[in-house]
C-alpha cells in the first residue's frame, strides 16, 4: 500500500514482483498479482503457471506504458507465489482467487482451509459457482457472501466474520473493488507480518490492539492504556507505506520495521492508517503489538558473485558457524553462555529426558548430535520426526524437555508438535534461524542459530549451525561435571578451529566437481557410515534426492549386512565415510564387505590416512577434528557433490521441483 510517494501502477507491479522473487523459495509452482485497474473501479489480475519470471514477463508485455505509467497516490496490490496443496499448479488455481467474475473480492492465501468442502457446499447452495480446485476460492466467495448479507459492515468486519467460519491454517490478504485503497489481512498458524515504511522514524514503537465490539455503537473498542476512540489508529506520520508479507525477506529492501501478527489478529489499512483488531480479549492478552526493528540486510538475501543461493550458502559456512558461536563461546576461559536458555538450565538438568523434534534437514541435526548429548547430559535423548511423533500421539510428561529444531521456525509439523508438547506441560526449547518466527515466539526459551537468511531450498548452513547450537547446549549442560572436563576442553578446542577447517574442506570443490562428473548419469547413490557420521549419510542422501532427483539412500554401515549389501555390485555408486574414530574398525569391515562384492566406493577419510585411502582410487580427505564434530566437515563434501550433480543434470538448484523451503501445511 503506497502513501509515501505517488507511484505508477507499473512501479507498484514491479514492487510486488520483486517481493515475490524474494519469497519464491517458499513456493514456485505458479504466481499471480492483482492491482487496481486504471479506472480505479475494477481490479486487474495477471496469473501464470511457473516461476515469478514468467509473471514478470507477462506484466512487462501487457501492463507497461500509457495509463499504467501515471502516478497514483494510494494503491493496494496483492501478489502470491504458490506451492500447490489443493489443485494442480495452473493459472486457474493460482492466486489471487476471486469472489466473482467482477473481481469484487480477491484473496491471496498461504496454508490450508481444512473445512473448505463444507463452506463450498454452503456457498454452492447460495448460487456460487467455483472455477478453481483450490481451498482459497471459498474464502473469496465467503467474504462476498457476507458483504451481500451485511452491506453496512466495514471491510475489516467482513474478513473477521469470514475467518470465524474457516478452520485450518491461513495467512490471507484481501483486496476489494468495493473498498478501494483498503487491505485486510489475517493469520492463523501461517506466518504473516506487517512492515511499515515512513519518511522519518516512527513516533511510536507499538500499535494498540482494538478488541471486541462496543455494545452500543457496534464499533470495536480500544481497551485501557490507549485514549483513542477511533477504530483506526493513525501513526504520527501521514505518509506511510504498508506491506503485508509472509516473511521479512520480501520487504527488507523497503523497511526493517515490522510487526509480527498473532493468530486471529485482523490487520486493516484504510486511509493510510493501520489498525489491528481481535474479536475477543482474554485477561492476559496484550494491549499492543510491538514494532520490531530487524537486523537483516538486503545483501544477505542477494546472490552476490555466486551462481546460486545454495552455492553461496555452502561457502558461507566458515563464517556462519562462527556467527553461531559469537558472543556465546569464550575460548580464552573455555566458557559458554547461551543467553536464551541460561535461566532454564537448572530445570533442564532435572528433566526426565530430552526430546529433539524436527523435519528434513533439521531432524538430521538432531540425529547428528544425539550421541554427544547423551554423553554430556547423561540423559535419555529421543530424536523424532515431527510428523511421526504426532501420528503416534507420543506420551509426553511435564518433566520432559522438548527441543524444536527448525530453520524457518514455521514448519507446520514441527509447530504442531510444539503445541502438543506445550499443552502437556513440557518445557519448550526452540532452535531456529528466524527471529520472530512462530516457533521462536511459542517456545519458553531457545537458541537462535544466527546463520543468516537461508534462501536455497536445500538447507546447508542452517544444518551446520543447528549442529553447533546443539553441541554448545551439550557443553553448557556438562559445565559442572568434573569427569567430563577433559572431553569438554577437547571439543572447545576443536570448535575454535572449525571455521578454518571448513575453509580447507571447501578447497575440495573442484575435486568434488570431478567426482560429480562420474556420478551424474547414474540412477542411484548409496552413502554409508556409522556413529557420528550416520547423520551425514542421511543428510547427504537427502541433498542428492532433493537437488538432483536421483535416488539416494543414507545407510547405517552396521545394517549393511542385513539387506543393503544386496544392492552392491561393480556398477552401483557407493560413498563411504571412514574416519579414525571409535567406529573406525567397524567401518573398515563395511568397506571390505563392499569391495569384496566388487563395489568401488568413493571414500571420505582423514587427511593422510594412507591405509584407508588404499581401498579406493577415489577419495576425499578432510582435516582431523574431534569425533563429535566430524559430521560438520563430512557433510560439506556431500553438499558440494549434490550441488555439482544438480548443475550437471540441469536441475534448478535453488528451487527443486515439487518442494518449498518452508512447509507451512501439515
Ligand atoms: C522443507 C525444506 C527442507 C527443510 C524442512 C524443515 O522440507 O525443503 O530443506 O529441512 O522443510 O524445515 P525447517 O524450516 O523446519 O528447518
Amino acid at each position: 500500500l503506497n502513501y509515501l510517494t505517488p507511484k505508477s501502477r507499473e512501479e507498484v507491479l514491479d514492487l510486488l514482483v520483486t517481493g515475490l522473487k524474494r519469497l519464491e523459495y517458499r513456493g514456485y509452482d505458479s504466481t499471480g498479482v492483482a492491482i487496481d485497474g486504471p479506472d480505479n473501479k475494477s481490479i486487474v489480475m495477471v496469473k501464470r503457471t511457473g516461476k515469478v519470471k514468467v509473471l514478470e514477463d507477462a506484466i512487462h508485455e501487457n501492463f507497461s506504458g500509457g495509463e499504467y505509467s501515471e502516478p497514483v497516490a494510494t494503491h493496494v496490490g496483492i501478489a502470491h507465489t504458490r506451492w500447490a496443496t489443493h489443485g494442480v499448479p495452473c493459472e486457474r488455481n493460482s492466486h489471487p482467487q476471486r469472489s466473482d467474475e467482477a473481481n469484487s473480492f480477491v484473496v491471496v492465501h498461504n496454508g490450508i482451509i481444512t473445512n473448505y468442502n463444507d463452506v463450498k457446499t454452503f456457498l454452492a447452495k447460495k448460487g456460487y459457482e467455483f472455477e478453481s480446485d483450490t481451498d482459497t476460492e471459498v474464502f473469496a466467495k465467503l467474504v462476498h457472501h457476507l458483504w451481500k448479507k451485511h452491506p453496512n459492515y466495514s471491510f475489516r468486519e467482513l474478513v473477521e466474520q469470514a475467518i470465524q467460519q474457516v478452520e485450518g491454517a491461513f495467512a490471507i490478504a484481501v483486496k476489494s473493488k468495493h473498498f478501494p485503497g483498503e487491505c485486510v489481512a489475517s493469520r492463523r498458524s501461517s506466518p504473516l507480518l506487517v512492515a511499515i515504511k515512513t519518511k522519518t522514524r516512527l513516533a511510536t514503537d507499538h500499535i494498540p490492539i482494538l478488541y471486541g465490539k462496543d455494545a452500543e455503537s457496534g464499533k470495536p473498542q480500544v481497551l485501557p492504556r490507549s485514549d483513542s476512540t477511533s477504530e483506526f489508529m493513525p501513526l504520527e506520520e501521514k505518509e506511510v507505506e504498508y506491506f503485508f508479507a509472509s516473511d521479512a525477506s520480501a520487504v527488507i529492501e523497503h523497511t526493517n520495521r515490522v510487526i509480527y501478527l498473532e493468530d486471529d489478529d485482523v490487520a486493516a489499512v484504510r486511509d493510510g492508517t493501520l489498525s489491528i483488531h481481535r474479536l475477543k480479549k482474554s485477561l492476559d492478552d496484550p494491549h499492543a503489538r510491538e514494532i520490531t526493528t530487524l537486523k537483516m540486510e538486503i545483501q544477505q538475501i542477494m546472490k552476490g558473485n555466486f551462481d546460486y543461493f545454495m552455492q553461496k550458502e555452502i561457502f558461507e559456512q566458515p563464517e556462519s558457524v562462527v556467527n553461531t558461536m559469537r558472543g556465546r563461546v569464550r575460548f580464552d576461559s573455555n566458557s559458554i553462555v547461551l543467553g536464551g536458555i541460561k535461566d532454564y538450565i537448572p530445570e533442564i538438568k532435572r528433566c526426565r529426558r530430552l526430546m529433539l523434534i524436527g523435519c528434513g534437514t533439521s531432524y538430521h541435526s538432531a540425529v547428528a548430535t544425539r550421541q554427544l548429548l547423551e554423553e554430556l547430559t547423561e540423559l535419555p535423548v529421543m530424536v523424532e520426526l515431527a510428523s511421526d511423533f504426532l501420528d503416534r500421539n507420543t506420551p509426553i510428561f511435564r518433566d520432559d524437555v522438548c527441543f524444536f529444531i527448525s530453520q524457518s521456525g514455521e514448519t507446520a509439523d514441527t509447530l504442531m508438535a510444539l503445541r502438543y508438547c506445550k499443552q502437556r506441560g513440557a518445557l519448550i526449547v526452540g532452535i531456529t534461524n528466524t527471529v520472530g518466527s512462530s516457533i521462536c515466539r511459542e517456545s519458553h526459551c531457545g537458541v537462535h542459530i544466527n546463520a543468516g537468511p537461508e534462501i536455497g531450498v536445500a538447507s546447508t548452513k542452517a544444518y551446520t549451525s543447528q549442529f553447533i547450537s546443539l553441541v554448545m547446549f551439550a557443553l553448557v549442560m556438562s559445565e559442572d561435571r568434573l569427569s567430563l572436563q577433559q572431553r569438554r576442553l577437547e571439543i572447545l578446542q576443536a570448535l575454535s578451529k572449525l571455521g578454518d577447517q571448513i575453509r580447507e574442506v571447501l578447497k575440495l570443490d573442484s575435486k568434488v566437481q570431478e567426482l560429480a562428473k562420474d556420478l551424474y548419469q547414474h540412477k542411484s547413490l548409496l552413502i554409508m557410515g556409522r556413529g557420528y557420521n550416520f547423520a551425514t549419510c542421511l543428510e547427504g542422501a537427502l541433498k542428492v534426492k532433493e537437488l538432483t532427483y536421483m535416488h539416494s539412500e543414507g545407510i547405517m554401515a552396521g545394517e549393511l549386512k542385513h539387506g543393503p549389501l544386496a544392492l552392491v555390485d561393480d556398477s552401483m555408486p557407493v560413498m563411504m565415510i571412514v574416519l579414525r574414530d571409535p567406529v573406525y574398525v567397524k567401518c573398515m569391515n563395511a568397506l571390505q564387505q563392499v569391495t569384496s562384492r566388487k563395489g568401488c566406493p568413493i571414500i571420505i577419510c582423514e587427511e593422510g590416512d594412507e591405509e584407508t585411502k588404499a581401498f579406493s582410487a577415489r577419495n576425499l580427505e578432510i582435516p582431523r577434528t574431534v569425533d563429535c564434530l566430524q559430521g560438520i566437515l563430512t557433510v560439506i563434501p556431500m553438499q558440494l557433490l549434490s550441488y555439482h550433480i544438480a548443475v550437471l543434470r540441469g536441475c534448478d538448484v535453488d528451487c527443486p521441483r515439487n518442494l518449498a523451503k518452508s512447509v507451512t501445511v501439515e
